[in-house]
């Protein structure tokens, strides 16, 4: 029997876990619980500073609710979904990369036919995004399931402002046909601000560093028989590639949006005026 002391404090407090029946959980609480006893006695907060961080965790809790999770968006900051993803989807082929999914999904977008334009409040430079869904080997897929979103010309998802922006506003669900092609029209991501208005924005600006995402455009790639796979492609030559708030970017995910001055094209395309080209192919593994 060995009671509470600095020197063995982590010991001590993990043998109360000795009858943990779960495996998985049991694991789970003695590695944080080293963790965190180790971060503590490398930091050696006052009683005041500790204070501090249970109240920075509550007030996070609180501004949480069903359209804002401002956990998740710690964990963003703090590289944590980065690496929780990174783990859970290594690749082993030539598998198109995952990035984190970030919180403006929404579950319900609307189907779109193949060369639909989504970006419906008219802003932004237009954007004509290409490309085809093969698996492995280079086969097409059929029926891959390309769901799509991005922020607007000001920064800001539909849902961040649902009444200045029509509903689903740069949103669409696309199926691909036999060849694996996939078209739509959009317009040019710009880089935005993740929200800086509680507890992670008063981390971020503390700690002297800055709450942008470089311009991405998010997409979820599914088929029946294929590993999801939840990324972004980001605007090669955009801001804040190489220090983005949240640690999404990959070398592979960025890609470029091709000026295209050439109105016959344009015309082709559904465009009146010069817009921008990207091209992005996306490869599924099997589970
Ligand atoms: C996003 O890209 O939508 C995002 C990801 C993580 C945190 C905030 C926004
Ligand atoms: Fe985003």
């Amino acid at each position: 029997m060995q009671y509470f002391s600095e020197e063995h404090s982590s010991e001590v407090v993990k043998q109360q876990y000795k009858n943990c029946k779960d495996q998985r959980l049991k694991k789970i609480m003695e590695s944080a619980i080293d963790h965190l006893h180790a971060f503590v006695k490398d930091v050696e907060p006052t009683q005041e500073e500790w204070i501090y961080m249970i109240e920075y965790l509550t007030k996070t809790g609180q501004k949480c609710d069903d359209k804002r999770q401002e956990f998740i968006l710690l964990s963003d900051v703090l590289g944590i979904s980065a690496l929780v993803d990174t783990i859970n989807n290594r690749k082993t082929l030539n598998a198109t990369e995952s990035t984190v999914l970030g919180p403006f999904h929404v579950k319900n977008a609307p189907k779109k036919s193949m060369g639909e334009n989504i970006n419906q409040d008219g802003k932004g430079e237009p954007a004509f995004i290409f490309g085809k869904v093969t698996d492995t080997e280079g086969n097409p897929i059929k029926g891959a399931e390309i769901d799509v979103w991005q922020a607007n010309e000001d920064g800001f998802y539909d849902i961040q402002q649902p009444d200045v922006q029509p509903e689903m506003n740069l949103r669409g669900v696309f199926t691909t046909e036999e060849n694996g092609k996939y078209w739509f029209k959009s317009v040019k991501p710009k880089f935005y601000s993740i929200p800086t208005d509680g507890p992670v924005g008063t981390m971020i600006f503390a700690t002297g560093r800055h709450p942008n995402r470089p311009a991405h455009l998010h997409y979820i790639v599914s088929a029946p028989g294929y590993k999801p796979v939840v990324t972004h492609v980001f605007v090669k030559g955009s801001e804040y590639l190489d220090s983005d708030a949240v640690f999404g970017v990959k070398d592979s995910l960025i890609s470029e949006y091709k000026f295209v001055d050439d109105i016959e094209r344009a015309k082709d395309v559904g465009f009146n005026t010069t817009y921008y080209e990207l091209e992005f192919n996306f490869v599924l593994e099997k589970p």
